[in-house]
């Protein structure tokens, strides 16, 4: 059986919005929205891999504060993992800087008018059902 390997994709919350982005790549991807992230290196926590990725790909300083219950299945061998982050004070906004050609901090009532990336659509149902009421997203 082989290894499977984590995508972590960041619930990144401000101010009681979630932020989505548009990904411009690969063409089969392109135009369709998701939780920003990417995949855990070898040796490296999940969660260290999300601050990462919130770095490369959208040049800001965040921090992950807890993992979404829950796990769903990508192209094998990869599979769907969420951790809510936010900015720390002091970070940069977030850009588009690879990966992605637009951002959009949605809020409660504008989750679902940006078109999710199929996959990504069961993991925003349950992190809105994780934080939603804590975080004034719901
Ligand atoms: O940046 P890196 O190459 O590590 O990863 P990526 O290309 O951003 O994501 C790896 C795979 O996970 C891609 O096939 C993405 O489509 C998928 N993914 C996803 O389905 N949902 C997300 N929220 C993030 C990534």
């Amino acid at each position: 059986m082989s290894e499977r390997i984590v995508v972590v994709g960041a619930a990144l919350v401000d101010d009681g919005r979630l932020l989505a982005a548009r990904r411009s790549a690969p063409v089969e991807l392109a135009g369709r929205w998701e939780l920003p992230g990417g995949k855990v290196e070898p040796g490296e926590t999940a969660d260290a891999a999300l601050v990462r990725e919130l770095r490369e790909e959208l040049g800001v300083d965040a921090e992950a504060d807890g993992r979404v219950p829950g796990e769903w299945p990508l192209k094998s061998p990869y599979v769907l993992q969420v951790w809510t982050a936010r900015l720390r004070p002091g970070s940069a906004a977030p850009e588009p800087l690879e990966d992605h050609d637009e951002l959009r901090w949605l809020r409660p009532g504008e989750i679902w008018d940006v078109n999710w990336l199929d996959q990504d659509v069961p993991a925003v149902r349950q992190t809105l059902a994780h934080l939603g009421a804590a975080e004034g997203l719901t």
